[in-house]
């Protein structure tokens, strides 16, 4: 039997609203940073399976999430692309060598990097049909095309991603080359976790915000819509997600255009704008600002129903509108599950 977040990926607006949390494992939990702490370091933690699968599993037994989403990173592709990865403490993520003053040619690709990712995902896909009842869905993710290729070409998070969107237009074709290598890669990845046990699929498109209309077109839309229809000819059965953060009033246009079975929206957007502008049925996930569940209260309640109410016409997976912050208190995210496992529509 799917359980109430797959139903609706699928397209049953049901009664009660699934949930769960991007970055729902992470540093807010004590048991995550204990773990943490024992490993030694983040990559340690998600090349180890059994600590990746504990993990995952973490926040599912402690709040009963409807979706368990796969303990990994986007930047596991570009490490398999031959870049090198580290997580430096209090410093984010860096890749090595930067491809803005290097070329995708220098690259010796390590597909290994990729094969205890899917161990991760048959390990938390056997222990939840093991330890649960009520069906919880698997969940498993890349980041989009776009999103990915910030990184590889800066080596490391920017606010702004200039360095990138600059090489963008100076070099279209070497960036397109950068942007192909990832579409290929990612399609391996998906699929490959969804033959491990994946039932849905997250695209991650953090900074699809900071691009031109002729851009986003170019490079979230079209790339993202390759990867769709090429999973979708191997999986046809598994629903996508994609989550083209800061995309505003390109929303619609993205939700035609890539053939993503459901679009993850962020915190910026009204939620009774997309409910009336997004295509009529297509399932929506989100968007409670994280910074609400940070602060909690009266207010919380408000905005939290006020997302449930303006999607009870679609399917509708509750969810923030970007990932949980480390600092948030357990005692939040347990208000804000009280309140949407007791609205119904
Ligand atoms: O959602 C989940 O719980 C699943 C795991 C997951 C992680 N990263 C684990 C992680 C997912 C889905 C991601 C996605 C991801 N990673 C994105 C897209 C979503 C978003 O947040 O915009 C991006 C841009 C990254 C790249 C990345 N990974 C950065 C910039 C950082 C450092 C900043 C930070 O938040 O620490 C990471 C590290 C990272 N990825 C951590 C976790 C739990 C923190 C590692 C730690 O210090 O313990």
């Amino acid at each position: 039997m799917p359980g109430l977040l797959l139903e609706n990926l699928l397209g049953t607006n049901t009664s009660k609203r699934p949930v769960w949390l991007m970055r729902q494992a992470g540093r807010y939990l004590p048991e995550y940073r204990a773990l943490r702490a024992e490993k030694g370091g983040f990559l340690a933690l998600v090349y180890d399976t059994d600590a990746a699968a504990e993990i995952t599993l973490q926040p599912i037994r402690r709040f009963g999430f409807d979706g368990a989403i796969l303990f990994s990173d986007i930047l596991i592709v570009p490490y398999a692309m031959g870049q090198n990865l580290e997580f430096l403490a209090g410093e984010g993520p860096k890749l090595t060598p930067r491809l803005v003053d290097s070329t995708l040619k220098g690259l010796t690709s390590v597909p290994e990097r990729l094969t205890p990712i899917y161990e991760t995902v048959r390990k938390v896909r056997a222990a939840l049909d093991a330890e649960f009842d009520s069906g919880k869905t698997m969940l498993g993710f890349a980041g989009s095309p776009w999103t990915v290729a910030t990184y590889m070409c800066a080596g490391e998070g920017s606010r702004d991603q200039h360095e990138t969107r600059a090489m963008a237009y100076r070099d279209p074709s070497a960036f397109a080359e950068i942007i192909q290598a990832i579409v290929g890669v990612t399609v391996e990845y998906l699929s490959g976790q969804i033959q491990a046990g994946a039932e849905a699929v997250q695209l991650f498109d953090s900074w699809a915000g900071s691009l031109s209309p002729a851009q986003f077109e170019r490079w979230v839309i079209a790339p993202n819509a390759a990867i769709v229809s090429a999973v979708k000819a191997r999986h046809p059965e598994t629903p996508i997600i994609g989550f083209p953060k800061g995309a505003g009033e390109k929303l619609p246009a993205y939700a035609r255009e890539t053939g993503v079975d459901a679009v993850g929206i962020d915190e910026t957007i009204d939620p009774i704008w997309a409910a009336r502008e997004l295509p009529q049925g297509l399932p929506v996930q989100g968007n409670l600002d994280p910074l609400l569940l940070l602060s909690g209260g009266e207010e919380l309640e408000f905005q939290a129903r006020r997302v449930l109410d303006a999607f009870a016409d679609r399917p509708h997976v509750f969810n923030l509108g970007h990932g949980i912050g480390q600092f948030t208190p357990i005692a939040h995210v347990e208000q804000l599950l009280g309140i949407v496992r007791n609205w119904s529509r």
